[in-house]
């Protein structure tokens, strides 16, 4: 099983260019199966949750190349409508395919979907508003199936869930009529899913407000579209230039996808200067941040929560954050203590006082950003940090040791050899 072997002290200092954005590109993709004509989309990131999306494309019966950072996808061959399960338990975005294989195909059956340890993860808001468009559902044993024509209709989200928001978008583009959906989700990866789609020949309008309207159309045409930055792992790096020390330049983002974000920053002492399309960091002494909330878009992101947990552990001071929308995305707390780290969390509150330094310890990821606040505490703590279960850090970040290498940090990835069972060697016969 890989880990993560990190010798923490090192300033980071450097320029970069962010992958494109996973809760972008994981909708496109499903939003691909709409599309008979061929799709090119370009600053893909390489991500094991894109790989799956992909074999999920492929195992439907879609062409799919994925070359550098670039995905060729043709899903006119698109015919079967079970999506495999082992493929939807590695990941709750399988949940995107409900909305466009129902459109294309009048049927989907899928199992559950998995996804992080953050919490419940329940699809009723998802089922309900595709049951609003028309269809039919069905749930036994461990099983959904979808069925029916999909008609356009008004329906309104009891919880702007991003998802549900998407899947709405993706059922409706095609369905007769027009759907408005109230209370949607505001997130700048619907905006790129409009954007996407309205490339494409959809009419979709409203993304980024909370009232989206979709009129259908008969076909989309072929269509070439590059995927915006990822927000979160902007400002995950921003967190690790922070923790450090150190002093970073990102570079092609979209600074107003992050306010939220480099408005606390700022509040934590670090020095920012905001372009174009440009942020520049610089660390320093960490400030305690008296309260920050996790909400929906644009406050400040729930996915964000644990690298700024990591971030407060060593600032002056004692900090707050409360965390409104996962209702069990704590796990990296206990891991932080591993570190030296004084954290305490009550129900959906964690309070903070900061230490002088954190020390290297053996911990573990247990979900995607869990792990990548483990990195950033060990980029800062005394000595040397293993962190297992860096799958989960693959499934959201291309390559993080090696973009962390290039800015200075001492980190690396090591084999642990698979521990040999008792009497698991060759037996003598
Ligand atoms: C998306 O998940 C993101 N994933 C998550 O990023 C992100 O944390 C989340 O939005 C919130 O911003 C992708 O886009 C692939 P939600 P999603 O539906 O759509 C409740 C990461 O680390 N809810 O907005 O699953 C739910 O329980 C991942 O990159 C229902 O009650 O999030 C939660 O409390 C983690 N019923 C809240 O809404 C439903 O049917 C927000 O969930 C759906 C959701």
């Amino acid at each position: 099983m890989e880990s993560i072997l990190i010798r923490g002290g090192r300033r980071l200092s450097g320029r970069l260019v962010v992958q494109g954005a996973k809760n972008s590109i994981l909708p496109i993709l499903a939003a691909s199966l709409l599309n008979c004509q061929g799709v090119h989309l370009q600053r893909v990131p390489d991500l094991d949750d894109v790989r799956n999306m992909l074999a999920i494309l492929s195992s439907l019966g879609a062409e799919v190349n994925f070359s550098g950072d670039e995905v060729v996808l043709d899903t006119a061959g698109v015919k079967e409508y079970h999506v495999p399960d082992y493929l939807m338990r590695e990941m709750r975005s399988g949940i995107f395919l409900l909305g466009p294989l129902l459109s294309r195909l009048g049927k989907v059956r899928v199992c559950y979907p998995g996804g992080c340890a953050i919490g419940p993860r329940p699809i009723n808001l998802h089922l309900g508003g595709l049951q609003a468009l028309g269809a039919r559902v069905e749930e036994s044993n461990g099983f959904i199936t979808l069925s029916g024509r999909l008609k356009g209709t008004r329906t309104g989200l009891d919880y702007p869930s991003v998802g549900a928001t998407e899947n709405l978008m993706l059922a409706a583009v095609m369905a007769e009529g027009e759907t408005v959906i109230y209370n949607a989700a505001r997130e700048p990866e619907i905006v790129d899913l409009q954007n996407f789609l309205n490339k494409g020949g959809a009419r979709v309008s409203g993304a980024g407000s909370s009232t989206v309207v979709i009129r259908g159309v008969k076909e989309l045409h072929r269509t070439s579209y590059r995927v915006f930055p990822d927000r979160i792992v902007s400002g995950t790096y921003l967190m690790a230039a922070a923790i450090t020390g150190g002093e970073l330049t990102l570079e092609d983002i979209i600074p107003g996808h992050l306010t939220a974000v480099t408005n606390l920053l700022r509040e934590s002492g670090a020095a920012m200067e905001i372009g174009a399309d440009q942020i520049s960091i610089r660390g320093g002494e960490i400030a305690a941040i008296r309260l920050a909330c996790t909400s929906p878009y644009p406050g400040f992101p729930t996915d964000l929560q644990a690298p700024l947990t990591a971030l407060m552990t060593v600032a002056n001071g004692r900090s707050l954050i409360v965390e409104k929308v996962f209702k069990k995305r704590f796990r990296h707390i206990p891991e932080l203590q591993k570190m030296g780290a004084r954290i305490s969390q009550k129900n959906s509150h964690v309070a903070i006082v900061g230490v002088p330094h954190l020390t290297g310890a053996g911990v573990e990821a247990t979900d995607l950003r869990a792990g990548a606040a483990l990195v950033l505490a060990g980029l800062a703590a005394r000595g040397e940090t293993v962190i297992k279960g860096i799958r989960y850090i693959d499934r959201g970040y291309d390559d993080l040791p090696r973009v962390l290498v290039l800015l200075g940090a001492d980190i690396e990835r090591v084999k642990k050899p698979a521990v040999s069972q008792p009497g698991s060697g060759s037996r003598k016969v």
